[in-house]
């Protein structure tokens, strides 16, 4: 209880896309700005607990009292990820690349006249919630996103499981909900109790509300 219920907990969250080289210059990237990760990591430290923040490149400011760390490419955050066990709490936000390309160039690669494109080939990035949900040092918590277009309920269920999750937040990414890089949120809570749905709100609140979510649950494991 009190003002700072969460004292004492350390807590690992990521958030941010992931960049995956195509060569020096070049990469492949996604729509996510970093805000809601960023403020639930704000959030949580707000409650007194100690967090490290592990960002993917975003154009947004590092949270107030919390370390952040930043990486690049999925297995840079993973790496960063597993040197942060033990934790009482993982939230993992980052909208991590599913994908990478499987030998990205040292060189730019250079157009030819008269050259074919060239073709790339992907091989898949680590699950890092899915690492970290299995892991020997899992923490007392491990909290997944789901960004969805459809069928979310039954997609964060599935998820909550194949990850081991105790928590899904999802949400509904497609571009008319305008959440994916928009200043607001509408999430549903996932458990293996059942589903919250919370109502539209500032992504700032839905990190306010989550991080006293995280301090009940904590509280009654
Ligand atoms: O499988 P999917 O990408 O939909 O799962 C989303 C959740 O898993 C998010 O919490 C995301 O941060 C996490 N994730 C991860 N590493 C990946 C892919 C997703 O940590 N390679």
């Amino acid at each position: 209880g009190g003002e700072k219920p969460l004292k004492g907990r350390r807590a690992i969250v990521t958030s941010g896309p992931t960049h995956e080289p195509i060569d020096p210059v070049r990469y492949i990237a996604n729509r996510s700005s970093g805000r809601q990760g960023h403020a639930i990591a704000r959030a949580l430290a707000k409650l007194g607990a100690d967090v490290t923040l592990v960002s993917g490149p975003v154009s947004i400011a590092d949270p107030e009292g919390v370390k952040t760390i930043h990486v690049e490419r999925a297995e840079e955050m993973r790496d960063a990820v597993l040197d942060l066990l033990p934790a009482d709490i993982a939230v993992m936000v980052a909208a991590v690349a599913d994908w990478r390309v499987a030998t990205s160039s040292d060189q730019k690669i250079k157009k030819q006249p008269g050259d074919a494109p060239p073709m790339l080939s992907l091989t898949e990035n680590p699950d890092i919630l899915k690492t970290v949900g299995h892991h020997a040092h899992r923490p007392t918590l491990v909290i997944g996103f789901a960004a969805e277009t459809q069928n979310i309920e039954e997609n964060g269920r599935s998820k909550l499981a194949r990850k081991g999750a105790d928590l899904i937040v999802a949400n509904d990414v497609s571009p008319e909900s305008g959440i994916m890089g928009g200043d607001r949120n509408r999430v549903k809570l996932i458990t293996r109790d059942g589903i919250e749905d919370w109502p539209d709100m500032d992504k700032n609140s839905v990190a306010d509300h989550l991080a006293r979510k995280i301090t009940q649950m904590l509280e009654t494991s």
